[in-house]
């Protein structure tokens, strides 16, 4: 399912928007709702998943996943420290396979239960990276969720995403965090650019 543009639905999701990004979006793939409930499910399930643990880490990979680190983080009824890391692997719409750490977590991941968030999995090379740099660490246990898997692009077999939000298609999406060129992180649904705005 996807909203068009031109559609009331459309206008409706993307009332109070900047026009200057609204005007690049061609549709609407996740809408406000399906977000927030989606969330909410993840949230439940890692709340139950974890409710007999001290608590958890959450590790966020900047900037991208910061909307869906803090609403997520809201919803869970578990002890929960949230931690950073920059990483960048991304240049325009193209992933580069070099994942490169700008920013490190800045507490003690020893014998903590740590789960690594972002905001999709795409080719995998980011999750992978990240995944070994945290083992280094010695945590208890880590598992990682991501709000969009991107399945059909993984070139990584051994990249697992053990909680995942949506499947979605093989589009490059922006909107709730997810960016083209920094722009577009701040809409509240996530949508398909035109091609115009490539340009
Ligand atoms: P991977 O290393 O190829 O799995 O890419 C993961 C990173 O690429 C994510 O953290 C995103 O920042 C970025 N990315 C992947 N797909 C998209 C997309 O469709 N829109 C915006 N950013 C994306
Ligand atoms: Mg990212």
């Amino acid at each position: 399912m996807s909203v068009p543009e031109g559609t009331p639905e459309f206008a409706k999701e993307v009332a109070g928007c900047a026009p200057q990004y609204v005007q690049n979006i061609g549709k609407i793939l996740y809408t406000r709702a399906m977000i927030e409930e989606k969330v909410a499910e993840l949230g439940a399930t890692l709340s139950h998943e974890y409710k007999d643990k001290d608590g958890i880490v959450l590790v966020g990979l900047l900037k991208g996943v910061t909307p869906f680190m803090v609403d997520l983080a809201r919803t869970l009824s578990v002890p929960v420290q949230l931690e950073f890391m920059g990483v960048k692997s991304y240049d325009g719409t193209e992933s580069t396979g070099d994942v490169r750490i700008l920013y490190d977590v800045q507490t003690d991941l020893e014998g903590k239960n740590v789960i690594l968030i972002d905001d999709i999995c795409d080719t995998g090379h980011t999750l992978v990276a990240v995944k070994q740099r945290l083992i280094e660490k010695n945590p208890a246990s880590l598992r990682t969720c991501v709000l969009f898997d991107k399945k059909e692009r993984r070139v990584h077999d051994d990249v697992q995403c053990d909680f995942v939000g949506f499947d979605c298609p093989n589009e490059f999406i922006v909107g709730y965090g997810l960016d083209f060129d920094e722009e577009y992180r701040t809409l509240p649904f996530v949508g398909v650019l035109k091609p115009s705005a490539y340009r």
